[in-house]
């Protein structure tokens, strides 16, 4: 509507109308969105490889490279063993990151209400952008820390603001496979991470690891260029009260014109349910907004205090199937079984099973539904994770030395891995985008990204503690994949009892499923009506005055 004006918009009660079609463009703008799952891949995928780095330990302890000292015999392997990063160091340069995003997923969850999704983003790219540079310029322990600290707390406004946004913006015909793709990129950034870091690791100056920490500012350039060019979500705006700007935006990620029926039956159902969201529960103080997302009793499936608990628990048991101690302790882990002589190419191997995997799921996860994949990936993480435990026990005893014991493992170790990559990996997020109603769900994604890192960040502290060779270490070896098997009973039981299905339902219609139906029984339930028509929208207009330039066309019908 070039110039200005003003739409009238109307509430449909038709519940097949509640959202416009579609153009490519517009599944492109949703999809490079997904490059956000870049970051924390390649951020958690760096650290460990740089830990090990003869340069890097040498520059932080000012110890002599081994082979220079001139020892020879035991005393030589004596000092080799001794030159590494201390264990306190270790821990805190790699866990600081976690305690930054923790707290940056909290309050981007808060700030993406405020100043919108968007924006939010870009601020994580620029805090991120700081961070790596103090990283890059550090030459010891102090500078590392605070720039890790602040490094993570960008990777929190991203990791957790992008699948707001992503799930804001999606078709919800594509959601789950649009959100699936930001895992995709998670799968990329730690492979990309494990390649540059074994490029440079044998370098003799502070290219071993400032290549790969500078490597990251073309993350931070790319995903911070392209939002500044991509809209804010409509759904953002609707919370705001500026329905023209919903209007002009929803129109572009629909790749529609601002007045076709199409974007007003969509715009008229967000601002329905959000009036309806606002009836149960009315906009109070900043704290009683906090306090909104424990309202209810938590036994009722569409209780925020419920949703807000499904989202931290679904997190939690994601990283509690014990997939980052693959990916985080691996290369020890293998080298402790005794046959693998190349750590890397083990490494390289658990995460290109990660990253092939992956895809299968954008698929599955249309056709055969979240609740499901979560369910059965967790059936099949428990089989495959106490197969391996026995063998381990049993056959592939490291005493034993037997090759093909240990070869049976790692084959059962990659399979646990294409599980997860196919089912929980991707799931777990795409429910969270999906759960929370528009009145909380900044917070409640917020809230629930930040458990991932928090217990990303227990893991990481306390596996050493559970595996390794060392003093005060329970010395688990392969039973700590009967831990993990346990872990993952839970997942399957907490995937079975509370986890809805959301397929193909546009997060309004998730609302009223999750208040009509029980997680069980939510595979059925089937849209019957429109909050335009409970709300009474569809006989009244609402004005909304259009405020960019947008072409006017007949309205498009859906081309994919
Ligand atoms: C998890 C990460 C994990 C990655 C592996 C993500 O969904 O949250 O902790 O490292 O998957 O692909």
């Amino acid at each position: 509507m070039p110039g200005g004006g003003v739409v009238a918009v109307t509430g449909t009660t038709d519940v097949n109308r509640v959202e416009a079609p579609v153009t490519v463009r517009a599944y492109l703008i949703v999809a490079f969105a997904a490059f956000g799952g870049i970051f924390f891949g390649y951020d958690t995928g760096w650290m460990g490889g740089v830990l090990a780095m003869p340069y890097f330990i040498r520059q932080y302890t000012g110890l002599d490279y081994p082979e220079t000292t001139g020892l020879k015999g035991d005393a030589l392997t004596a000092y080799t063993k001794a030159f590494v990063i201390p264990q306190w160091q270790q821990s805190l340069v790699t866990s600081i990151l976690s305690a930054g995003t923790f707290f940056g997923a909290i309050i981007a969850g808060d700030l993406a209400d405020f100043i919108g999704r968007r924006l939010t983003i870009i601020l994580g790219c620029l805090i991120f952008t700081i961070g790596c540079i103090l990283q890059t310029a550090s030459t010891g322990l102090n500078v590392m820390v605070g720039g890790r600290l602040i490094a993570g707390f960008g990777v929190g406004f991203i990791s957790s603001i992008v699948i707001l946004y992503m799930s804001e913006i999606a078709p919800r015909k594509v959601r789950g496979a649009v959100v699936a793709g930001y895992q995709f990129c998670i799968t990329i950034g730690i492979l990309l991470a494990n390649c540059v870091v074994y490029a440079t690791q044998k370098r003799d100056d502070t290219g071993s690891y400032r290549i790969p920490i500078a490597v990251q500012f073309l993350w931070a350039i790319i995903l911070g260029t392209g939002l500044a060019l991509l809209p804010d979500s409509p759904r953002f705006f609707v919370r705001k009260g500026k329905l023209d700007k919903a209007a002009a935006a929803l129109a572009r990620v629909r790749g529609q014109p601002v007045d076709s029926d199409y974007i007003q039956d969509e715009l008229a159902e967000i601002i329905a349910n959000h009036e309806y969201e606002m009836s149960i529960l009315p906009a109070t103080t900043y704290l009683g907004s906090w306090a909104a997302c424990f309202k209810g009793k938590i036994s009722s499936p569409s209780s925020n205090a419920r949703r807000t608990t499904l989202g931290i628990v679904m997190q939690m048991m994601q990283q509690l199937t014990g997939i980052n101690f693959i990916f985080y302790f691996g290369t020890v882990f293998f080298k402790q079984l005794g046959t693998i002589s190349d750590p890397f190419l083990i490494s390289l191997v658990t995460t290109l099973v990660n990253v092939l995997s992956t895809p299968f799921s954008f698929v599955m996860v249309e056709k055969l539904g979240r609740r499901n994949l979560l369910v059965y990936g967790a059936a099949l993480m428990v089989t495959f994770q106490f197969i391996t435990a026995i063998i381990g026990a049993t056959a592939g005893k490291p005493e034993l030395d037997n090759q093909n014991a240990t070869k049976a493992m790692i084959a059962f170790i990659c399979l646990n891995i294409a599980s997860f990559a196919t089912t929980w990996g991707p799931c777990a997020w795409i429910v969270i985008g999906e759960i929370f109603p528009l009145t909380i769900r900044s917070r409640g994604v917020g809230l629930a990204t930040a458990s991932n890192w928090f217990w990303n960040c227990i893991i990481g502290v306390i596996t050493p503690y559970l595996v390794a060779d060392q003093p005060h270490s329970a010395k688990l070896g392969s039973h700590v994949f009967f831990m993990w098997g346990g872990l993952c009973c839970i997942s399957f039981l907490f995937a079975y009892f509370f986890v809805p299905e959301t397929k193909g339902l546009t997060l309004e219609q998730v609302d009223k499923m999750l208040e009509e139906s029980t997680p069980r029984t939510s595979s059925k339930w089937k849209p019957h009506s429109t909050f335009a028509a409970e709300m009474h929208l569809a006989e009244k207009h609402i004005e909304v005055p259009v405020a960019t330039t947008t072409e006017v066309h007949e309205p498009k019908h859906e081309t994919v």
